[in-house]
């Protein structure tokens, strides 16, 4: 990696591959309900993304040995549904997701909920589940839909647990009766304090090693949340891709293509969460501190606190205390959180790059997911 992109456009590789790709979307997804086939192909067409899962979906089809017994015009046609599949799935949660947490836009334009309704953005995010699901199973490998349920399983995991995250501090949600959160979350922090009593006589290092232990925890659970929201969808539907060019379930190229799309997407997270404290609003588009504001702990903050003990009493009450949000943002743009992100994203990103390389032979698509690594570290919105 530090010797820069061998690919200068890695999306360019499959561009041609991604041109029918909408028009086709939108026969997938058509109904008979023209309200509900235009929202559901909305954000195929005009309005269509990155395009990220499919592009390395495509990518990594064309890079994978072909073990299939079918020709590989065969195999290709199936990944290529796989690709549309994944993008299927992706925006149906993120219709969805926008329901969940209220925002008004997304790809620069209104969310389907504000365009529609919320019926509308409910059944049509519903709808575009349930084609996915119906052309999953066409492909009619059962490995697939096996490690593509898993990936609409991790989805869901992700997105309860930021949930009862959040409202676990958050005074306003937790009168919400809409709002999932756990009947315990009152009383922990009382059960916090009482443990806290009992450390009053304990030596310096137990307590060192109890702070310790929990800021291990912190980190895990964020990576974790990070894997399910982010990752999961393109680690299985990388692994999906080797599947189907005929790699068994226990073959390195399996396990391969999953280490790929699981680093990727983990490294992707993390730069993800140091843009949030490294650009100020206008670069951002949104404004910054934003995760800080959402009671979010990522990675940059967790990092930061390790030198600064204050920030975990913030961290702890979700940044929901006044002035809590400032300070911590203007701690953590002062720490060295955001270069140890950095380092963890680059980490990441080394190993995506180290799993690929592993199963598959030097090609222009090859290399194509390799810059997709750089890309994701060196990009700055
Ligand atoms: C929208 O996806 C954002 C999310 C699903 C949350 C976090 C996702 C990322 C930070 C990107 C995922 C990274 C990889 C490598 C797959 P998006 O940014 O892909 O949105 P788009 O489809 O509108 O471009
Ligand atoms: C974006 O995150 C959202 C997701 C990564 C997934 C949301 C998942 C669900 C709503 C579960 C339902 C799933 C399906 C398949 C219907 P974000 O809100 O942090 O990012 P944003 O800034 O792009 O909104
Ligand atoms: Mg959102
Ligand atoms: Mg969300």
């Amino acid at each position: 990696l530090a010797k820069g992109p061998p690919c200068p456009d890695p999306f360019a590789l499959v561009k041609s591959e991604l041109i029918p790709f909408s028009d086709n979307m939108k026969l997938l997804v058509a109904s008979e309900n023209p309200i509900l086939s235009q929202a559901a192909s909305h954000f195929f067409e005009k309005r269509h993304g990155k395009r990220f899962r499919p592009t390395i979906v495509m990518l990594l089809a064309q890079a994978l040995p072909n073990a299939h017994k079918d020709s590989s015009e065969v195999v290709f046609e199936r990944q290529t549904r796989l690709g549309q599949v994944t993008e299927m799935i992706h925006v149906a949660s993120l219709i969805h997701d926008d329901v969940l947490d209220d925002a008004d836009t997304r790809r620069g334009g209104d969310a389907i909920h504000k365009m529609y309704s919320n019926k509308v953005a409910v059944l049509s995010g519903d709808y575009l589940l349930a084609r996915a699901s119906v052309l999953l199973a066409k492909l009619g490998h059962m490995d697939v839909v096996q490690v593509m349920a898993r990936a609409l399983d991790s989805l869901v995991s992700g997105e309860i647990m930021q949930i009862k995250a959040n409202g676990a501090a958050d005074k306003k949600s937790s009168e919400d009766k809409n709002e999932i959160s756990e009947p315990m979350n009152g009383k922990r922090s009382f059960l916090d304090r009482a443990k806290a009593a009992l450390n009053v006589g304990r030596s310096q290092e137990a307590l060192q090693r109890e702070l310790a232990e929990r800021d291990a925890r912190e980190m895990e659970l964020y990576l974790r949340k990070s894997y399910y929201k982010t990752a999961s969808l393109i680690c299985d539907a990388s692994r999906s891709c080797a599947l189907l060019a005929g790699h068994a379930s226990d073959s390195e190229v399996a396990a391969a293509a999953e280490e790929y799309g699981y680093h990727l997407g983990l490294a992707f997270q993390i730069v993800d969460d140091v843009l949030d404290f490294a650009m100020d609003d206008d670069q951002l588009g949104k404004p910054a501190g934003a995760d800080l504001s959402l009671g979010l702990a990522t990675a940059p903050i967790l990092f930061a606190a390790q030198d600064h003990p204050e920030l975990r009493p913030l961290i702890e009450r979700r940044f929901k205390g006044d002035g809590d949000v400032t300070m911590a943002y203007e701690t953590v743009r002062a720490s060295t959180g955001m270069d140890l992100a950095r380092k963890l994203a680059g980490f990441h990103a080394q190993r995506a790059v180290d799993a690929i390389c592993r199963v598959a032979p030097d090609s222009e698509a090859r290399d194509a997911l390799i810059s997709i690594c750089y890309i994701v570290l060196s990009r700055n919105k």
